[in-house]
């Protein structure tokens, strides 16, 4: 079931989610209806506040675009990105590199902007799976800038809070018009 994507302004997208305790019924269908939700809205990625729900859940697919990674590892060794599409986890934790890098994001809570966001280049990422094991996955690329992005929103943080500073200036009242909106529902 595709649903509505919960969009800028709205308190739930500056929430710290609280964990995944038990994969249930009602887990396992939210999965669904996010997997649906994100291919309806054209997304790469979408994480469980996104629509409404408290909880450490996302969903990230980037096999439309092979190349977007220079290398991935899945625990350890070498792996295709399609074979771990779409890539489904709860409760994860992320370790970063230092070098960073400029990609540009957007992202289906704050509709019709995308900008440059400095992120680490690579990331090793430590991702429970519903069946109770854990996938470990290192990469750069676009993979390891969704799992950033996707992760940010598990604690309450959107892209457009890690432009610097001017661009932030420059997009104040693009954000603030996007507010008005969402408060007139
Ligand atoms: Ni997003």
């Amino acid at each position: 079931m595709i649903r509505e994507i919960v969009q800028y302004g709205q308190p739930i997208l500056r929430q710290r989610c609280r964990p995944v305790t038990e994969v249930d019924d009602s887990i396992i269908q939210l999965i669904a209806d996010m997997l649906d939700t994100m291919v309806d809205a054209n997304g790469v990625g979408l994480a469980a506040p996104q629509v409404g729900e408290d909880l450490r859940l996302a969903v990230i697919d980037v096999s439309h675009d092979p190349e977007c990674v220079s290398f991935l590892k899945v625990n350890g060794k070498d792996a295709d990105l399609k074979s771990i599409m779409p890539l489904i986890f709860i409760n994860p934790d992320l370790v970063f590199s230092q070098e960073k890098e400029l990609g540009m994001e957007g992202c289906l809570s704050i509709r019709g902007i995308r900008a440059e966001v400095r992120r680490p280049a690579a990331v090793r990422a430590t991702l429970p799976q519903l069946d109770g094991s854990v996938l470990e996955i290192e990469a750069d690329g676009l993979l390891a800038r969704a799992l950033q992005h996707e992760i940010d929103h598990l604690n309450g943080v959107l892209f457009v809070d890690r432009l610097p500073a001017v661009a932030k200036v420059s997009m104040k009242n693009r954000l603030r018009r996007l507010l008005e909106e969402t408060e007139q529902g």
